[in-house]
């Protein structure tokens, strides 16, 4: 018999990840409530034996885990209690996450509450088919992987009812519906990608005012790689590039909520965020105050240093693939023929990409298919042309900075030796004047 998790949260979309995720990595059924006294309510009952309950730290004016917590003081009831959210952590909890996008936390958490090892997570019976609740298909455009449902006459047999990546319309899930689908199935070799997909996707239709402040940088990052996988599948269309502006967006409002470096860098680093995301994130701050700050910057300007930093390694796939810079570490990296392939061209796949991209920044493309210094968007040079652009400086020099920066993530930033540093790699006039202008950034 499955464990059962009580989930007391008010955010529809976030009750149902957690449903999703919980019951796929951990194989939890969870009663989802919006407010604790309708769990307390559920807990009076008696009728269901509740082995956990995941928390909101706060939920509109209600202290909803000190609600809990003081509730099964009061009738020695001794079920574990995880909290999620951001404020103090109220005593006897068994966890407390402040970042309720830290799923991965939750997961672990779930999974040592209920004593179950990581062994058993992944040795976990499944069916060859994993059910998922049809609910979800409704948030979905399609689906990363094929989709099936059980044969009405015959609830043994499951036949396809939609094809991987293959778009369909809200009405074909409320058709569904009405015949009576419950439950529409994956491969479950296929659960994990769908799942997490499911999970980017429902992250990145949440609203900045539904966010906590630290949440808001993994709902950047979601959108992104949400973004990523897309461009790769689907290109880019309508969807994508909705998604690209609203991820664009994201990365510009983080840096107006932190204009102090080594605060945006504390927030990536707590989060915990992959180096990719990390790098875009600090690049574009750096690149913007460089714009800001040189004779011909103007907003429009800004835009497209903004634009090029997010779009420039939208194809890499990793943060492996994302800390090569040269052909040697690339031929000596234990990357498989496809992944050395596409590292090659990372460059020249982003420009093709933009160049689609409706009213792109004048000459952005070129840049990104240039960014490692070579013509044709193919590997790595050390070298730079003597006609390169202004704004290709710029660029490189951010990016190179940007690595400096994040070899000594944890501080401190000794600004005057980061930039010495970054003097001796680009030894030309034009790049030292570009240079100059990092000597005003604050961390
Ligand atoms: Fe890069
Ligand atoms: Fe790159």
């Amino acid at each position: 018999m499955s464990r059962v998790a009580l989930l007391i949260e008010g955010n529809q979309k976030i009750e149902s990840f957690y449903m999703l995720n919980l019951t796929t990595w951990v194989g939890l059924d969870s009663i989802p409530k919006r407010r604790t006294e309708f769990a307390i309510k559920l807990l009076e009952e008696g009728q269901t034996k509740i082995d956990l309950i995941i928390c909101r730290n706060k939920i509109e004016k209600e202290d909803s885990a000190k609600a809990i917590i003081d509730y099964l003081k009061s009738k020695n009831l001794s079920i574990p209690v995880i909290i999620i959210g951001a404020g103090r952590t109220p005593e006897g909890a068994f966890a407390h996450i402040p970042n309720s996008l830290d799923l991965k936390n939750v997961i672990k958490n779930s999974a040592k509450a209920l004593n179950i090892t990581a062994q058993e997570m992944v040795g976990k019976i499944v069916p060859d088919f994993f059910p998922i609740p049809i609910q979800y298909f409704t948030h979905l455009k399609r689906s990363v992987c094929d989709v099936y449902s059980t044969d009405f006459d015959n609830p043994d047999k499951y036949i396809i009812r939609i094809n991987k990546l293959a778009e369909y319309t809200a009405e074909t899930i409320t058709t569904m519906i009405s015949e009576g689908v419950d439950f529409l199935y994956v491969d479950k070799l296929d659960r994990l990608d769908f799942v997490n997909n499911v999970t980017n996707e429902l992250v990145t239709m949440m609203e900045q005012t539904e966010l906590e402040e630290d949440e808001r940088i993994n709902a950047s990052e979601k959108s992104v790689e949400l973004l990523s996988q897309k461009l790769k599948t689907i290109g880019i269309n309508e969807e994508t590039i909705t998604l690209a502006k609203k991820s664009m967006e994201n990365i510009r409002g983080n840096i107006k909520k932190s204009p102090l470096l080594a605060k945006l860098i504390d927030r990536l680093l707590s989060n915990k965020t992959s180096y990719l995301f990390k790098h875009t994130q600090v690049l574009t701050f750096v690149a913007l105050h460089i714009i800001r700050n040189i004779d011909w910057g103007t907003p429009e300007q800004e835009d497209k240093i903004a634009f090029i930093c997010f779009f420039h390694d939208i194809a890499l796939e990793n943060d492996q693939q994302g800390m090569i810079k040269s052909n040697l570490e690339l031929k000596k990296s234990n990357f498989n023929t496809r992944e050395k392939s596409l590292v090659e061209k990372h460059a020249q796949i982003a420009a093709e990409m933009v160049a689609k991209f409706p009213h792109a920044p004048m000459g952005s493309d070129q840049i990104i298919r240039q960014h490692h210094g070579q013509l044709n968007g193919m590997g790595f040079s050390e070298h730079y042309g003597s006609n390169i652009s202004p704004m290709a400086i710029v660029f490189i020099i951010a990016e190179e900075f940007t690595r400096i920066i994040l070899a000594r993530e944890f501080g401190p930033f000794d600004r005057p030796e980061m930039i010495k540093e970054l003097r001796q790699s680009f030894t030309t006039a034009r790049f030292q004047k570009t240079v100059d202008l990092l000597e005003s950034i604050t961390f």
